[in-house]
């Protein structure tokens, strides 16, 4: 096969895995080999037990592996054969020296160029699919310039824009796509090689060509402007809960507006997830740096916001289960950042976990897809937990349950059941506004939802 035709993923997680395979699937013309330093992580990408949960993903990659998808961990061969790069590796926040608790992380990020550089036999079309700080592109030309072999590759910025959970059709269906190219006449020829890949099955007017800096920093503010919704209608949930106001009926009313649009305005215990939290700090980090206080600032309160939603949320619980929980069992229902995902990364679950840990609540935890992670997260707390598979189990002698994930198992669950087994009185609060509240009072229990008045039996 034709090298051109030949692309390699270096990063087989989240992004790379279902990227490639949704590549793979729909250009039967290219092979795509996706390539990690992570054995045990590529050993389940070629098992039946595939290392992420994804809807529809293990279908799609058991109809492709081996033919025109494959994964490996020798990333120097892969290089070789490659004529097209994608780079998909982490690029979380960064925990030390300059830029600390804000700026990225670009480490694995430059050791995937200085591998390029070392492995490349010849010139290549390299891909940041990886989310950067702007002019990440130009820092990346400039490493794979260093090469003493006269080799000349072209940089791309391609973002991705798919969500945990709906990931497959994402990808299958995405609003856009964006790629970003240099200005120069072999950048705008190497657009054209990216854009015919994606060609093959998302219509021509949905790919949208920028300069590489648009499409840098178009990813960042798209997270950015995401998380702002929601911070801005959780920041009004607190309202509501002070005034009965009621933030569904707000929402919604707010959503009708067509300028607005009903989407991301579901108020909840926080936003999680590996990117939201990490891309804005990106973001103001960059604003700093360039010398932006205020606009650093502006950006910086979402994520301000999003912790006092979380802390807000534990305080409640504390307050209603009279001024405390020492000792009391709580049964947490998800600990995945949202449905259909076993991910926790930045998960509000962790963060509502530990601070009821520290005041000595004994946790069970369930979640049908998450435990795992879950166990690894809170393997170096203290303090009484426990992970159990049956939510059942998980409630049974419990003072209160919380939902913190919206697991649609959850809503099908019988709580006349869950509430017979429960210590009196018996508590849930609703981090998801999931559930039926009224039902649930009927039953007996004393219901907290966000952004609505509670519903209780207590005098
Ligand atoms: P991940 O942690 O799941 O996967 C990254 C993989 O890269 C890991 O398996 C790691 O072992 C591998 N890796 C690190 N250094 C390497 C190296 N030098 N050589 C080979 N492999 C190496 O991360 P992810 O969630 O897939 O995210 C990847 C990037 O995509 C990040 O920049 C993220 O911000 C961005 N992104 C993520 C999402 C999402 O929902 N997860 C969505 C859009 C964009
Ligand atoms: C996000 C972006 O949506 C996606 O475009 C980008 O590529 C990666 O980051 P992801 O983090 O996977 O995707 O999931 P998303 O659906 O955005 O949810 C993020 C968090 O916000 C979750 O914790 C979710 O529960 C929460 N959320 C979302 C709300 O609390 N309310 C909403 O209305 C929407």
């Amino acid at each position: 096969m034709k090298k051109d035709k030949n692309i390699l993923c270096i990063g087989a997680g989240y992004v790379g895995g279902p990227t490639m395979a949704v590549i793979a699937s729909k250009c039967p013309d290219y092979k795509v080999t996706v390539a990690d330093i992570d054995e045990k992580r590529i050993n389940a990408w070629n098992s039946d037990k595939l290392p992420i949960y994804e809807p529809g993903l293990s279908e799609l990659v058991r109809n492709v592996r081996g033919k025109r998808l494959f994964f490996t961990t020798d990333i120097a061969k892969g290089i070789k054969d490659a004529g097209i790069i994608f780079v998909s590796v982490n690029t979380p926040t960064k925990t030390f020296g300059e830029g600390a608790g804000k700026a990225a992380d670009l480490q694995y990020w430059e050791k995937t160029a200085r591998a390029i550089v070392e492995h490349a036999e010849d010139n290549k079309i390299v891909i940041e699919k990886s989310t950067l700080p702007l002019r990440a592109a130009e820092a990346m030309h400039r490493i794979l310039h260093s090469n003493t072999k006269g080799l000349d590759f072209d940089v791309i910025s391609n973002p991705e824009f798919m969500a945990e959970g709906t990931a497959i059709d994402d990808m299958q269906n995405p609003d856009r796509v964006l790629i970003g190219g240099m200005e120069t006449a072999s950048g705008r020829k190497a657009v054209e090689r990216i854009v015919e890949i994606y060609a093959h099955w998302v219509p021509r007017e949905r790919i949208l060509s920028t300069n590489v800096w648009s499409s840098e920093l178009s990813k960042l503010v798209a997270n950015a402007m995401l998380a702002q919704r929601i911070s801005s209608i959780n920041s009004i949930s607190a309202l509501c809960e002070k005034t009965d106001a009621n933030i569904n009926e707000v929402a919604k009313a707010v959503g009708m507006d067509s300028r607005i649009g009903p989407k991301f305005l579901k108020a909840s215990v926080g936003f999680g997830g590996s990117c939201f939290k990490k891309d804005i700090l990106n973001l103001v980090y960059l604003c700093e740096y360039y010398g932006l206080p205020e606009v650093a600032a502006y950006w910086e309160e979402v994520v301000k916001i999003n912790d006092f939603q979380e802390r807000r949320f534990v305080k409640n619980i504390v307050k209603n289960m009279f001024n405390t929980v020492a000792g009391k069992k709580i049964a947490v229902f998800g600990f995945a950042f949202k449905a259909d995902t076993g991910d926790t990364r930045e998960s509000p679950a962790i963060y509502v976990s530990r601070m009821l840990l520290d005041e000595k609540a004994e946790l069970a935890i369930c979640d049908p897809e998450a435990l795992d992670n879950a166990k690894r997260d809170l393997a170096d707390d203290k303090g009484k937990f426990e992970f159990v598979n049956d939510p059942y189990k998980c409630a049974r002698n419990s003072h209160a349950v919380l939902i913190l994930t919206e697991w649609s198992e959850f809503r099908k669950l019988d709580y006349r059941k869950i509430y017979a087994s429960m210590e009196k009185p018996a508590f849930i609060f609703d981090g998801r506004n999931l559930l039926d509240h009224k039902e649930l009072f009927k039953i007996g229990f004393n219901v907290f939802p966000i952004g609505s008045t509670k519903f209780t039996h207590l005098k």
